[in-house]
């Protein structure tokens, strides 16, 4: 359920028509809804009510808009970030570092000490080496660093294969056949606190049968290194829990994830983890466009929006489906190809789709755009920043501006050999 809905025929976030918005900052833009948000945030953790002990970090990397972690922070979540830049903002939000956990297959050297500084909660390892920098660095600093080591439990997560994480070929984590051996090995070094495991097997994920597979094989590898003598108390199973993106999409509800893990994880005597992103913030936003003009196809008409695939790149990167609606929508609906102005094939949103009746100068969004919309922007073909507004009843505010491509140009140089 959203806050997006339609008012005497204009398309609302919350109380303020979209109309407005567009007219006064511009398109495209992101619109964001407060209490979506907050929404997403208590159904998710009402799905968790069963389990003794359970912590959430929102997963950053879905949405880092400031305003956005801002009403996380205020309904207690955590971050899971994956660079310093997302750790930055998760405390600029106000999230304790302590509620911090960093995860990446990548982090540098100079991360893993400025997380450590800052006073991050816990360090997701991904591999034995990193666990033996981390415990360099921490004695170096005269810290000690707390972790969980991050397993690929070689599932198939059955979503897209650019966002499936959890098969053996894939680069996370270690592998599972010899995760309880290097668990062992890291728990002796003395700059490191190894308190559990880790797992995340893909993102947009729509049965909840791979999930419970690859937790059911983390609470085995659990028993194990328990009965080995080491601590457990902490288990992260990470994020990934789909979104319907289509009207009428019927997808597991966070109630019934809630209610697998509690039955999972009933006897693990731990602190559970989550890094929930795009069910969160998925349908807490949408990225409204203008149609510049609507010019003639094989099949069908190409509907030309000042949207870009540098703004939303998920259809033209995952092949993904966002619904396109009219802010003023007719009742009447036509078949069309929903293109951008950008200077290739791939920055299609739609081919052959049924769509309200749109003409030049008309309003529309792409729904279920708040989560890995903004934040994988670009400016290609010299196209601005798209910038966000969230919604609160009936106030709106900008909270990233739009960054023109002036502002871009005047950051290069030219060197002075070349004048
Ligand atoms: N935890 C880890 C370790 C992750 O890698 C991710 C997402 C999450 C949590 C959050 O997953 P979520 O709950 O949002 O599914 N750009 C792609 C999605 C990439 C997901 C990357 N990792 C898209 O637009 O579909």
């Amino acid at each position: 359920m959203d806050h997006f809905e339609l008012r005497n025929g204009v398309l609302h976030a919350e109380d303020v028509p979209l109309t407005t918005i567009a007219e006064a900052v511009g398109t495209p833009v992101y619109v964001y809804s407060r209490a979506t948000l907050e929404r997403h945030a208590r159904v998710f953790r009402t799905a968790l009510s069963a389990l003794p002990r359970y912590h959430i970090a929102f997963a950053v990397k879905s949405n880092p808009n400031l305003a956005v972690l801002k009403v996380l922070a205020k309904e207690g979540y955590g971050a899971d970030v994956v660079s310093w830049g997302e750790m930055e903002r998760a405390l600029a939000a106000g999230m304790p570092a302590s509620d911090v956990v960093f995860s990446g297959v990548g982090k540098t050297r100079k991360e893993l000490a400025q997380a450590l500084e800052a006073g991050v909660g816990q360090f997701n390892l991904e591999s034995e080496e990193e666990g033996h920098e981390l415990a360099a660095i921490a004695q170096g600093l005269g810290l000690r660093a707390v972790a969980t080591l991050r397993v690929n439990p070689n599932v198939d997560a059955k979503t897209h294969a650019k966002i499936s994480t959890g098969k053996a070929e894939n680069k996370f984590g270690v592998s599972y056949d010899k995760a309880a051996e290097i668990y062992a090995k890291l728990s002796g070094l003395a700059g490191l606190e190894m308190r559990g495991l880790a797992v995340h097997i893909g993102s947009q994920i729509t049965d909840l049968a791979p999930s419970r597979a690859a937790f059911v094989k983390m609470g085995e590898l659990m028993a194990d290194i328990r009965a080995a003598g080491f601590t457990v108390s902490h288990m992260d199973l990470g994020g990934g829990l789909g979104v319907p993106y289509k009207l009428g999409e019927v997808l597991p509800e966070p109630a019934e994830y809630g209610a697998m893990v509690a039955e999972v994880t009933q006897d693990w005597d731990a602190t559970i983890m989550f890094e929930p992103g795009r069910v969160i913030t998925g349908n807490s936003g949408v990225l409204v466009t203008e149609v510049i003009r609507v010019k003639p196809g094989v099949s069908a008409p190409f509907v030309v929006v000042d949207a870009a695939m540098n703004d939303l790149v998920r259809p033209a990167m995952y092949e993904a489906w966002h619904d396109f609606v009219a802010v003023r929508p007719t009742g009447e609906t036509m078949l069309a190809n929903i293109v951008g102005p950008i200077c290739e094939t791939g920055d299609t949103f739609a081919m052959g789709r049924e769509i309200d009746v749109v003409k030049a100068g008309d309003l529309a969004v792409f729904r279920t755009a708040g989560a890995y919309g903004a934040t994988m922007a670009n400016t290609y073909n010299s196209r601005a920043l798209v910038p966000e507004v969230m919604v609160d009843g009936d106030k709106w505010a900008v909270v990233a501006e739009r960054i023109e491509p002036a502002t871009i140009l005047a950051a290069e140089r030219v060197p002075e050999w070349l004048e």
